[in-house]
């Protein structure tokens, strides 16, 4: 029998490893393993964007060409089993190397030109993550809008998250801007290179085999199954190993804790688990599918929800990351399971013995614990679309406004009737349903806050008098990120909130706001202020 394998494309070259430790980091991989070290690390948790690298897979692009599409990752958070079938791309191959024979120089790739011509680099540090971020934009851009030119919110999504502590943003937004007035060594559709490589491999590598590499320094095991069959029969003789999506959170445990973690099975090669199904009245969300590849869905049918992606990851993380992921992994302060649980969200797990429906508020048990058994994987959510007179309202409480672990997350669903008996354009609570993360040791909902709510007029008095039930629902924890006065006094705050951006449907409340309102944050916190 062949010692089964991991094989990747790496810079052009298909390339397999059999005895790479199953917590081998990508980041850890290129520079101890491949002796790349173009790739750098900064924080190790998908903070700062130093270790950005592109991951490719082959897809059919928006104008139905079917080629290999590359976004930027976070070498630091990524396994070496989930590259398996897939081509990884990092900064130390970007530049066309010259050739001495033909008297051709070396060219840089058109973002790495542009960060020399702007100057958009001091110590350097960060450099090559933000090129591989506007390398990743550039390709996107000339892949599937014939090169047209990035705009300006595309390209502060595309930085969002590479953090540079000495050149300022400026001119490397200036790079970004001029990139594509550059020849394009890149340009080479159709033709087998880094951007496109070979494929009699690329068949070999997705042909649905189990794929398992063993190290000798932990007894180390790491599958790629590429159908659910197969992922049924590996959890059904390994039930504890380690399941891992974009990793984007189990990582952490590697890179900060310096836990082993010996048995790992990457399900991001799984096709049935990225599907995503709207039916009539809900809308169902494989468990492998991105936040990157939800946030059009999201953004259509929840807006409140998809504004809260760009809170609370960077791109490099919403391209790995995955909901399946953040609710499986039950964290008290992960964000979208509170937003799951106040849209009354039901999760389908999956076993070699059978699959079952739970509604979400039934998974969460205690810290970290959840109704998931051995051998079971989280397969789907399926979120109910909202009615007409149905309102998600969802905020998200942290120190930075970009990219950071909330204090608080409340979002409360709200079924709002006319009020009739004399009081014009009054509305009332006629159900409503919430979920609040950071308050408890699970993600959980505030049932006294909702008994409280029903049947209330939408006004601020009756929200503030309803919120003071909270300390029933809740005895927060006090910890770095805030006290439990804190965190129990802004949560009361916010359902006030609620209630003026209920009653005030067309004010402009939110910071995120500002950007397509061209409201000053003073102009904001004057115009919350008057209407209060
Ligand atoms: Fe900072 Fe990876 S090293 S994000
Ligand atoms: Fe120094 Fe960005 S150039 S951190």
């Amino acid at each position: 029998m062949s010692k089964p394998v991991i094989r990747f494309c790496l810079n052009g070259n298909w390339i397999e490893e059999s005895s790479v430790s199953s917590d081998m980091t990508v980041l850890r991989y290129l520079r101890t393993q491949q002796v790349l070290p173009g790739t750098k690390e900064g924080c190790g948790s998908g903070d700062c964007g130093a270790c950005s690298v592109l991951l490719g897979e082959r897809s059919v692009n928006e104008v139905g060409n079917s080629q290999w599409q590359y976004k930027a990752i976070n070498g630091c958070i990524t396994f070496i089993a989930q590259l398996d079938g897939k081509s990884l791309i990092t900064v130390d191959a970007l530049a066309t190397k010259g050739s001495a024979k033909e008297k051709t120089p070396e060219q840089l790739h058109p973002a790495q030109q542009a960060m020399v011509d702007y100057h958009g680099s001091q110590c350097g540090f960060c450099t090559p993550g933000i090129v591989m971020s506007l390398a990743a934009l550039h390709e996107n851009q000339r892949i599937n809008k014939n090169s047209e030119p990035a705009e300006h919110h595309q390209i502060i999504d595309a930085l969002s998250g590479n953090l540079c502590r000495c050149t300022g943003y400026h001119p490397i937004i200036e790079a970004a801007e001029n990139m594509g007035n550059y020849e394009n060594n890149s340009a080479d559709v159709g033709k087998v290179g880094i951007w496109q490589p070979e494929e009699n491999i690329v068949e070999e590598a997705s042909a649905g085999l189990l794929h398992n590499a063993s190290s000798n320094d932990i007894q180390s095991q790491s599958w790629s199954p590429k159908t659910e069959d197969e992922l049924k029969s590996l959890l059904a003789q390994y039930p504890e190993a380690r399941i891992v999506a974009g990793a984007t959170d189990i990582a952490l445990e590697v890179t900060q804790m310096n836990r082993r973690i010996s048995q790992l099975v990457a399900i991001n090669d799984i096709a049935s688990l990225k599907t995503i199904e709207i039916e009539d009245d809900s809308i169902l969300i494989g468990a492998g599918v991105t936040y990157s590849q939800m946030e059009a869905t999201l953004n259509e049918h929840f807006p409140e929800f998809g504004q809260l992606l760009h809170r609370f990851a960077s791109r490099q993380v919403r391209n790995n990351g995955t909901m399946g992921g953040n609710v499986a992994n039950a964290s008290p302060i992960g964000d979208t399971p509170p937003v799951l649980l106040a849209l009354g969200a039901c999760i389908e797990l999956a076993s070699s013995e059978g699959n079952r429906w739970m509604p979400l508020n039934e998974f969460f048990l205690d810290y970290k614990k959840t109704e998931q058994k051995p051998g079971e994987y989280l397969r789907m959510i399926r979120i109910p679309r909202l009615q007409a007179n149905q309102h998600l309202k969802v905020y998200k409480i942290s120190k930075r406004l970009e990219d950071d672990i909330s204090a608080v997350l409340a979002a409360l669903k709200f079924t709002l009737a006319d009020f009739v008996e004399g009081k014009e354009g009054e509305q009332i609570v006629t159900a409503v349903s919430s979920g609040f993360g950071g308050m408890a040791g699970i993600p959980k909902a505030a049932t006294h806050l909702e008994q409280a709510l029903l049947n209330k007029t939408v006004s601020m008095d009756a929200f503030e008098q309803a919120a003071l039930v909270l300390d029933q629902d809740f005895a927060p924890m006090t910890d770095v990120r805030a006290t439990s006065a804190y965190r129990l006094q802004v949560a009361q705050n916010l359902i006030q909130k609620c209630a003026f951006e209920l009653s005030n449907p067309n004010s402009v409340t939110r910071i995120e706001s500002l950007e397509s309102s061209e409201l000053s944050l003073a102009q904001v916190t004057t115009e919350v202020v008057n209407h209060a």
